[in-house]
This record gives C-alpha cells, structure tokens and sequence, in this order.
C-alpha cells in the first residue's frame, strides 16, 4: 500500500490543485513519490514548465526536505496550446499594462503562499536558452514544457545533458492513444527510451523513465 503523504506534502498537494495547471492528484502523488525516490542522486531536481506552479510546489515540497534546490525553467509567455484560440487560454493571465501573456507572477505568489521560494531557482527563459547553459549533473528531471513540434526536444535535450545514469525522468502528457491527447510528448519518450533510458513507472499521462546508459 503507497505510503500516507506527509501533512507537508498534503498542503502542498491542496494549493497544488487550487493553483491552475494540468497535473491531477493521482499524478501529482506519483511526481512527489519519484522525485522522493531521486533524492539520493547528486544534484537538484529540475522542472521544464513551471507555468504557475502546479507541479513546482510538490517538487518545491521534496526538494525542500533533502535542502536541495528545485530548478524551475519557464520562459512564462505560455506554449502555444495555452494561447488564443486553443481551449486551454487563460484570459486572466493576460498582463493588463503589455497585452501579453504572463504566468511569472502567477508563480512567484504561488511560491510565496507555499513559503518555498528560497527552495527554488526559477529560470525565467526558453528551454533552448537554458540548454546552452545548464551543465551540472541532476537528481530528477519533469519534463512538461511546451507541446509544439520543436520544444520538446531542447526540453529532452537538456534532460540529456544533466541526467547521469540512474537519474530520474518524469514526462508529462504522454498519450499512447492520439485521441487522448497530442503526439509531441510520446515522440519526446519514445525518443528518450532509444538514448539510454528505461520506463521505470507510469501514473495516467505521467511516464517516469530512468536513465541506464549514456549513449
Ligand atoms: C503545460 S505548462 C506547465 C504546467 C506546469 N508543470 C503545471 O504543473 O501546471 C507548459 C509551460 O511550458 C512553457 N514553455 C513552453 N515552451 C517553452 C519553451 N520553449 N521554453 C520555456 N518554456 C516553455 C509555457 O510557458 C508553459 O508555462
């Protein structure tokens, strides 16, 4: 039987699903059970797509118990299935003063109600950006960045540069079945299970891999 979350973890999970995000509870205890299990690998815990918080609080929440640090990377204009005229549009995320789409702020309450921020180091840029500059070994990697034909990849890109062998890759959104959900995230696995990693757990959409080689 899965272990009782912590009262921590609870009150991580009720501002979680009262912040807006995608993550479901069943889905978000199983990100807090495979980041836990990543505690013991060197490194932090990092986060592709932070949008508002959702998944950066459970993963604030763990990290924060071991004093490691959550990186959290978000250029926070919203993927393109976030913008008009796509469903998933958050008017209210609209900054009144550009006209433009903006979840950072979103964020950083999120954080300060959670009193976590000092656990995290949110990067506020393109994943591509973050590429060029991310280097050092991690425990554990969420990739659930933008769905579109192309940031996928830079997000498994950077997956591939920090994860060592026996690191932990989460990826959100994999649908097997193209009528439950786009195509772009199961290509990302697909294409993470060819260059050295294994599936290790699977909780709906979320797809936990670990990594077995370094091809
Ligand atoms: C599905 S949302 C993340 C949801 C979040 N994990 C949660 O639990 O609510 C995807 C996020 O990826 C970000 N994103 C999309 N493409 C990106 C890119 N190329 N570089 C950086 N961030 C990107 C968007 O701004 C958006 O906030």
């Amino acid at each position: 039987m899965p272990a009782k979350p912590s009262r921590k973890l609870e009150q991580a999970l009720e501002l979680a699903l009262a912040t807006p995000g995608f993550f479901e509870r069943e889905e978000l205890l199983e990100l807090a059970r495979i980041a836990t299990a990543a505690l013991g690998n060197p490194g932090p815990l990092v986060e592709l797509g932070s949008y508002c918080g959702r998944s950066t609080v459970v993963l604030a929440t763990v990290a924060a118990q071991a004093s490691k640090q959550l990186i959290s990377i978000d250029h926070h204009r919203g993927s393109e299935e976030m913008l008009p005229p796509f469903p998933y549009f958050e008017p209210a995320l609209v900054d009144p003063f550009s006209g433009r789409f903006d979840s950072l702020g979103t964020l950083v309450e999120t954080l300060d109600l959670a009193g976590l921020r000092s656990s995290v180091t949110m990067i506020v840029g393109g994943n591509r950006q973050a590429a060029s500059v991310l280097r050092s070994p991690a425990a554990f990697v969420l990739i659930d960045g933008g769905h579109d034909q192309i940031s996928p990849w830079w997000d498994l890109k950077i997956a591939l540069q920090l994860l060592p062998r026996g690191g932990l890759l989460a990826l959100h959104d994999v649908f097997e079945d193209p009528r439950d959900g786009g195509r772009p995230p199961y290509w990302t696995m697909t294409a993470a299970l060819h260059l050295g990693f294994a599936p290790l757990s699977r909780q709906r959409s979320l797809a936990t891999l670990v990594r077995v080689s370094e091809v």
